[in-house]
């Protein structure tokens, strides 16, 4: 894991972006768990807003969940849009939290150049984490499509 920054360091570098994964986080459906997480996608493409956020959303059937990371991805994806430059993540937690495996999977798959930002972020105190889709992921899997270029889903 990089270490060092802060929350300060990062609303430099990418204003409103973890605004952006709080005001998401508030939109949280999680009726089963009460775990609240909110992600926000920061974009320079001007082909769209700037930010793109999504949250988990829970379903009875519990195995329908999608969470927070996979909304905001798959909703960018739906509009659109050209590659992200930073993704931030932040749940009701004191420490930054874990994205789960299914995320990280699809993470991956969505930084095929692997310079995406990614910012882990508590959701009291001040803790803040930088990692990347590869740190994330060691060995993920990869479809060998026999692509020359990497594939990707941002237009
Ligand atoms: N969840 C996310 O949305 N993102 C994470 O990084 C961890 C887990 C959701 C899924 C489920 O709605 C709830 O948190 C508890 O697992």
């Amino acid at each position: 894991m990089k270490t060092g920054t802060t929350r300060a360091a990062i609303e430099a570098e990418f204003p409103g972006l973890i605004a952006a994964a709080e005001a998401a986080r508030r939109r949280a459906w999680a009726p089963h768990s009460n775990f609240h997480v909110g992600a926000a996608l920061l974009f320079d493409d001007r082909r769209g807003e700037r930010l793109v956020g999504g949250c988990n959303v829970e379903s009875d059937v519990y195995g329908l969940t999608i969470c927070a990371e996979r909304n905001a991805l798959f909703a960018a994806i739906a509009q659109g849009r050209g590659e992200p430059l930073a993704l931030a993540v932040v749940a009701d937690t004191a420490e930054p939290v874990a994205p789960c495996g299914a995320c990280r999977q699809v993470m991956h798959e969505c930084d095929p150049m692997h310079r995406l930002r990614v910012f882990l972020v508590a959701g009291t105190g001040d803790a803040v984490r930088e990692t990347s889709t590869t740190e994330l992921l060691p060995g993920a899997f990869v479809l060998d499509t026999g692509d020359a270029r990497p594939r990707s889903p941002w237009r």
